[in-house]
């Protein structure tokens, strides 16, 4: 079972996840940390960006978890530049230490397995920061990825397309395809931590925590992590037992 830690907000979520990757760097100062995009995680790149000063963050690199296909990497809403933007720049990172998966259409048959070799090649990843979809995906592991998976293209939902259209002008702007490290990519880091926020989230976190293991709720494959720790509101919790 996960530990659950209920917070106030997202902003002591934050916090919270903060004092754990700063205590994995003073105790690690190689980290690799495994980056989830969206809105959830962004309180904590803002904290640690407020550390930044105090912490040595020389030697830490990164992964993503994911990458639409077909959106440049220059596109503003392309996860390189999401993660070029809130992680590398504020917290002050070595660019050539932080990865995200290659969505360029004409390599994308390799690209999966070079990722997985990357992270191979880095140690593997030390904490993997969480977010969780609506439908329960992580990462964007929509309901049917298998727990074995990893890093390989997938076609995005409706539901997770209508959820991110808010980043782009129009909801047909949102690609339809990504490449996203597998659940199985994800159960290899050593420590996961998976956010949610809103009661939007609610029923996703209580099928991801308490529910059975089904490949239709991906979230519940942190049941199968022996070190996961789920951070969330009271609003995120209202669905728990
Ligand atoms: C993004 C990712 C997704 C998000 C999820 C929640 O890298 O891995 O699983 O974490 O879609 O998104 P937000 O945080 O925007 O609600």
């Amino acid at each position: 079972m996960a530990e659950i830690v209920i917070v106030e907000d997202a902003q002591a979520a934050g916090e919270l996840v903060a004092d754990a990757v700063s205590a994995l760097i003073a105790r690690k100062p190689d980290a690799v940390l495994g980056l989830a995009t969206g809105s959830t995680p962004l309180a904590v790149y803002r904290a640690l960006a407020d550390r930044a000063g105090s912490l040595d963050l020389g030697q830490v690199s990164g992964f993503a978890l994911d990458e639409y296909v077909g959106l440049p990497a220059s596109h503003p809403e392309s996860y390189r530049s999401v993660i070029t933007r809130e992680v590398v720049e504020p917290l002050g990172l070595d660019p050539d230490r932080v990865h995200v998966p290659d969505g360029t259409v004409d390599t994308i048959q390799t690209a999966g397995a070079d990722y997985e070799r990357a992270i191979i090649a880095a140690g593997g990843i030390d904490l993997q920061i969480l977010g969780v979809g609506t439908d329960g995906h992580i990462g964007f592991n929509e309901p049917g990825s298998s727990f074995a998976s990893l890093t390989r293209v997938k076609t995005l939902t409706e539901q997770t397309r209508r959820d991110n259209a808010r980043f782009f002008d129009s909801p047909d702007d949102v690609p339809m395809h990504c490449i996203t490290q597998g659940l199985g990519t994800i159960l290899r880091a050593e420590h996961l931590v998976m956010l949610a926020f809103g009661e939007g989230k609610a029923k996703a976190v209580a099928a991801s925590v308490e529910g059975p293991l089904s490949a239709m709720m991906p979230g519940s494959a942190i049941q199968l992590h022996p070190h996961a720790t789920v951070v969330i509101d009271e609003a995120a919790a209202s669905e728990l037992k």
